[in-house]
């Protein structure tokens, strides 16, 4: 046991914010106080990504910014965690003398053992991926928490293998976690006062849990459960919980989802569909396994089973022979589709990964830039339209904290995940973060929206 003091940083997707709060679990029960500034901890854990250079950059000059603590505290350790580490291994010993400790994805039930070698004043590094690890049973810390949203894990790694990404080789296979598991960490949540989960996967839709693949003999009151069911099972156990996903694959989302999506009013209308580009050709050289026709097929599909959900996507500008022609698919498709919100990237090349192998990174820099900034343009003109269709509605918001710009504020989100602003008095007494209150829109720019607020749903725990 240690009386240590521990502080973890975390970049990258909320995968990694989720892992982190695994690593933090482990650390409490190793007997570590977990602080919330670098400055004053023996142990800083940077839990990383590398899905674009410019993200390992920032990483890097983090690092760099820490050499000043270790000459104030010669005791510092400092670790590596996550995508970095999996991808640099020891190379990143050798590149940045301060970093201690290098820790993959899969390894974390490995960091007591490593930490006791770092405390030896030796380097250690385990960056051994799993096909089974899901750290199921491990109940997380919660870090920087609202008290309100939370994160579940629901599945590991990825097997998609697109040609842009990383996450195959920082992450290693596939593999689904026990939906009992799942169930009863959600069911905790809603005893600790969360009102709201997202379950996390990089493909939820390829989420599939078999007692076959366990060697068990196939029970008929366990059956196989794919990600429609997850999702119903964790509805129907948690009817007090807001239920969201992250992230949907166009490839793989069925009309089974979408059909339990508009069968439970507490699983949330909103679904992150990521198309990347709207130019066949280009999806086909990226290998997402769908083309621009697939995809609209898809968003139909949304459109018909879910009239009011709202729809996000990932776009990247400047792939590997991307000409201007197939850039104007892409804008073309988001006329078609207008997204409620987006993430926009230009296009980096990833070591190892298949168009790093197979395709010249050949779209100039600054044409990479042009396009990028004619999608953001675009995409904003879309999120202030659909944003603006809210206004004169009446919604149920739950309330997440006070504004960031006025205490006099508080900020919430709809079901379709759009942030929304309104008063912190209502009625002669103070919202408070995990209240559920019907709000009439008022207005709506590209970025949230004002409403009032109508009435509270409950007081205490009622079914949605
Ligand atoms: N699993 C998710 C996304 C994971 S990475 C999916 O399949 O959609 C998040 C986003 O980062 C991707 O959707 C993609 O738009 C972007 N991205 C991934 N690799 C990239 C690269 N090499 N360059 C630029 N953007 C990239
Ligand atoms: Fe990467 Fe594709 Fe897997 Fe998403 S589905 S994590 S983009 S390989
Ligand atoms: Fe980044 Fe790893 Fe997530 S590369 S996006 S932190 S899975």
């Amino acid at each position: 046991m240690t009386n240590k003091r521990a502080y973890i940083e975390s970049y990258g997707c909320q995968m990694n914010f989720s892992d982190s709060e695994i690593v933090a679990s482990i650390l409490a029960d190793q007997g570590y106080t977990l602080v919330e500034k670098a400055e004053d901890a023996d142990l800083v854990l940077l839990n990383t990504c590398s899905v674009r250079e410019k993200a390992e950059q920032t990483v890097l000059n983090r690092i760099d910014g820490l050499n000043h603590l270790k000459g104030r505290n010669p005791g510092l350790r400092v670790g590596v965690l996550g995508c970095m580490a999996e991808r640099m291994r020891e190379d990143l010993l050798e590149k940045k003398k301060l970093v201690d400790l290098v820790v993959g994805p899969d390894a974390y039930r490995t960091l007591p053992l490593l930490l006791d070698e770092v405390e030896g004043g030796q380097k250690a590094v385990n960056v051994l991926l799993s096909r089974e690890e899901t750290y199921a049973e491990i109940e997380p810390v919660r870090l920087g928490s609202n008290g309100v949203t939370a994160f579940v894990t629901i599945m590991r790694g990825c097997d998609n293998m697109c040609a842009f990404c990383v996450v195959p080789f920082t992450r290693g296979r596939e593999r689904s976690r026990d939906p009992e598991s799942i169930v009863a960490e959600c069911r905790q949540l809603v005893a600790q006062g969360y009102r709201e989960v997202t379950l996390l996967g990089q493909n939820v839709d390829s989420y599939r849990w078999n007692l076959d693949a366990d060697h068990n003999p196939r029970d008929a009151a366990r059956p196989t459960a794919d990600f429609a069911d997850l999702l119903e099972m964790v509805a129907r156990a948690c009817p007090t919980l807001r239920i969201r996903y992250s992230t949907s694959h166009p490839k793989d989302m069925t009309d089974k989802v979408l059909r339990v999506m508009a069968g439970h009013h507490n699983i949330c209308k909103y679904i992150h569909l990521p198309v990347q580009s709207g130019s066949s050709s280009v999806l086909q050289r990226m290998n997402r396994g769908y083309d621009r026709a697939w995809y609209l097929d898809r968003i139909a599909a949304i459109r018909r089973h879910i009239p009011d959900c709202a729809i996000s996507t990932d776009i990247i500008s400047g792939f590997c022979g991307e000409t201007e022609a197939e850039h104007r698919e892409t804008l073309s498709l988001m006329e078609e589709v207008r997204y409620d919100m987006a993430y926009m990237f230009k296009y980096s090349e990833r070591p190892r990964t298949l168009a790093a192998r197979k395709f010249p990174d050949d779209v100039a820099d600054e044409v990479k830039g042009r396009r990028l900034q004619e999608v953001i343009d675009l995409q904003m003109k879309h999120a202030a339209e659909r944003n603006g269709q809210h206004v004169g509605q009446v919604q149920e918001v739950l309330i997440e904290g006070v504004s960031k710009r006025s205490d006099r504020h508080m900020y919430g989100r709809n079901s379709q995940n759009a942030v929304v602003i309104v008063d912190r008095q209502y009625a002669g007494t103070e919202l408070m973060p995990g209240d559920l209150v019907r709000t009439r829109i008022t207005s709506g720019t590209s970025g949230s929206l004002q409403g009032e607020v109508v009435e509270r749903v409950r007081e205490g725990v009622e079914e949605w």
